[in-house]
């Protein structure tokens, strides 16, 4: 699995302890940013991320800002984006069994490294279940195909 994540400057601290996450995990990953601790905008991190994972470079994206509403919005604006904003266990496990979600959100000002760490394992490690659920995503693709 080859995952693309990036955040901006209100989820760097997250997104080191996810990078750390994946090493031990041996998941294979690219960071796209940002860079710096100054003010940043969320779109130019989740917008090109998300197309990455919609045209299949990667299989799945994290972003994570100060809430992670900004970074879950604008990447499902991304045709073929599932993106879940999710700051606990459980829904990381069904919105991956239910919904296929392939890029996670979580926001930094709202939980804590401990917990992040928690939720993106189990996401990485869900598979979607498919059957009753395979067609209301594929409801969603039908509805984004006619616009
Ligand atoms: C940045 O201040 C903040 O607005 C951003 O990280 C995020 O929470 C937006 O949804």
């Amino acid at each position: 699995m080859k995952v693309a994540i990036a955040s901006d400057h209100g989820g760097i601290r997250i997104r080191e302890e996810i990078k750390k996450l994946m090493d031990e995990m041996g998941i294979e990953y690219t960071d796209f940013g940002c860079e710096c601790e100054t003010s940043v905008d969320y779109p130019d991190y989740a917008l090109p991320v998300a197309q990455k994972v919609a045209s299949g470079e990667f299989d799945r994206g994290i972003l994570i800002c100060g809430t992670g509403i900004g970074m879950s919005i604008a990447a499902n604006k991304v045709k073929g984006i599932r993106c879940a904003l999710v700051h606990d266990v459980f829904s990381a496990k069904a919105t991956r069994e239910h919904n296929d979600s392939n890029i996670l959100a979580m926001g930094e000002r709202v939980i804590g490294p401990g917990l992040a760490r928690e939720i993106a394992k189990v996401w990485l490690t869900t598979s979607f279940e498919g059957g009753r659920h395979e067609k209301r995503i594929q409801k969603i693709s039908a509805y984004e195909n006619e616009q």
